[in-house]
């Protein structure tokens, strides 16, 4: 399965945003909400839930100025052409945020230009769809290992147990590291706690304010930036010079630069950071994916029964062979990934005045991409709030707008990871529902929506668990 924001090679399906006319009056944008209300009331809502509070502003239209009492604005923009003009045909006018570059130093998340590209060439061997399928029966293995310890009538923190499987499958494959079942507690918390640099306090107060999250970020990145040392020192003299040979990304690099590649790209401090980048980029949205996933199986018992006939087809536990059997598998993940897209909104700057919709955004303004909002916008999808993996059946992926289902982004930064992701998931959801039923706890809001706890990443609230039944 490709992103259909696959770096818009698929012709679009709506108006090309680049061809947007820029109206001659670009009238700056009224804030967003208009006058009603102590703005102090709506500052609170924002600070507790902003991405409620940034899908209630684009409901109202597709570009948004949302201000943040003191910290200035942040705009919106909600339609698939306006993610496509930043993340593909005017991306030049968009840079990446300064706080992802203060948290990650010059990973791939970050670095711009022609150090991106440089990067990026290094990296893509390892990602590409045949390099990640001869991860297959690794991940398949970790996640026996792993699953093997549930027993029927356990109480599950789906979450937990996905972060924990998740850096497991990472760890082996990108860094080589075995992580121990039970153990690397220490690893494990550092790997969560990268994402305090994000709480959505994060978009009110001033990066040197040191909250409690900003402080167990910085000791997380000490922790991953030593481990990254030790797993250098490891594989210095010891990773094949041949890349067709490396068996981890870490190898990879280092075999790389022992054969005389580019010695600042691949200096220890590069690669440090890299590491800790993929960690960060890596299982989070994993774990998202699956959680969700399952929840959604939980809640729609007829989606669930031919996901378990399918499954329960296969010979023994999944293959490569069996990749293109799994149908409603892939699409019970497709959907999962339109509802609960694990990274909802895409962060970006502008570099220069730009207009959408007649409305001028100022240079150096911030502006999210609203991916979740667009993934549920019924110009695009029908009957778009209900889960519902048939949808993907026929031509919807070929007739929808190229832009319009991005859980991965678009344009030459999609997500590099997106194809072991994807394996990763549909070997995790095979192997599991094989052995497993997994029923859900948790409660539901009044939509029939689970309770998410959004920070840069869509989330599960904490503590929500799920029941295990053996099959
Ligand atoms: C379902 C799982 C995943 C989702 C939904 C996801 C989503 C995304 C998105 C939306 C972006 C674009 C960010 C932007 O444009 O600002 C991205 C970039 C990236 N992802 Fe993923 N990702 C996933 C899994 C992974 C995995 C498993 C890895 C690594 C092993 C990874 C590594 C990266 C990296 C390094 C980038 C930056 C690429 C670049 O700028 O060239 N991701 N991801």
């Amino acid at each position: 399965m490709a992103s259909d924001a696959d770096q818009g090679e698929r012709p679009a399906g709506g108006t090309d945003g680049a061809t947007t006319p820029e109206r001659a009056a670009d009238a700056p944008l009224a804030p967003y909400p208009p006058n009603c209300g102590p703005p102090w009331l709506h500052f609170v809502h924002q600070m507790r839930e902003p991405l409620a509070f940034a899908e209630e502003a684009l409901a109202t239209r597709d570009v948004v100025r949302m201000n943040l009492l003191g910290n200035g604005d942040i705009y919106g923009v909600g339609h698939p052409d306006h993610a496509k003009r930043i993340l593909l045909t005017e991306r030049e006018k968009f840079r990446k945020t300064e706080d992802f570059r203060i948290a990650f130093g010059e990973g791939l998340l970050t670095v711009e230009g022609e150090e991106w590209r440089q990067q990026r060439d290094v990296l893509q061997p390892l990602f590409t769809r045949d390099s990640v399928m001869g991860y297959a029966d690794g991940m398949v293995e970790t996640i026996r290992r792993r699953i093997d310890r549930w027993a029927d009538g356990d109480r599950l923190n789906l979450q937990a147990e996905f972060t924990d499987l998740a850096l497991d499958v990472l760890f082996a494959t990108v860094l080589g590291r075995e992580l121990a079942l039970g153990g690397d507690r220490e690893i494990r918390r550092s790997a969560e706690d990268l994402h305090g640099w994000f709480k959505p306090t994060s978009y009110f107060l001033p990066e040197w304010v040191p909250t409690p999250s900003r402080r167990r970020f910085r000791a997380a990145q000490e922790t991953l930036r030593a481990e990254a040392d030790r797993l250098l020192d490891a594989k210095r003299g010891a990773a094949p010079t041949d890349p067709a040979d490396a068996e981890d990304l870490l190898s990879l690099l280092v075999g790389i630069r022992e054969a005389g590649g580019d010695s600042a790209m691949l200096s220890d401090e590069r690669l440090r950071d890299q590491m800790v980048t993929m960690i960060f980029a890596g299982h989070d949205t994993t774990t998202t994916t699956l959680t969700f996933s399952f929840w959604a199986l939980a809640n729609n018992p007829e989606i669930r029964e031919r996901f378990h006939a399918e499954v329960d087809a296969l010979d023994g536990p999944p293959t490569l062979d069996d990749l293109a059997e799994l149908d409603v598998t892939e699409r019970v993940i497709t959907e999962t990934l339109r509802l609960y897209p694990p990274v909802h909104s895409l962060p970006r700057e502008t570099t220069t005045d730009v207009v959408f919709d007649g409305h001028r955004i100022p240079a150096d303004e911030r502006v999210l991409v609203g991916i979740r909002h667009i993934h549920r916008d019924s110009r695009f999808f029908d009957d778009p709030e209900t889960f519902r993996p048939s949808r993907w059946d026929g031509d919807l992926r070929s007739d929808l707008h190229d832009f319009a289902y991005a859980p991965f982004g678009g344009g030459p930064r999609i997500c590099i990871g997106r194809q072991f992701a994807l394996l990763e998931a549909k070997l995790t959801l095979a192997t599991i529902g094989r052995q497993y039923d997994l029923g859900w706890l948790g409660e539901n809001d009044a939509d029939g929506e689970p309770p998410v706890s959004p920070e840069m990443t869509l989330r599960m609230e904490p503590g929500q668990e799920f029941l295990v039944t053996e099959r």
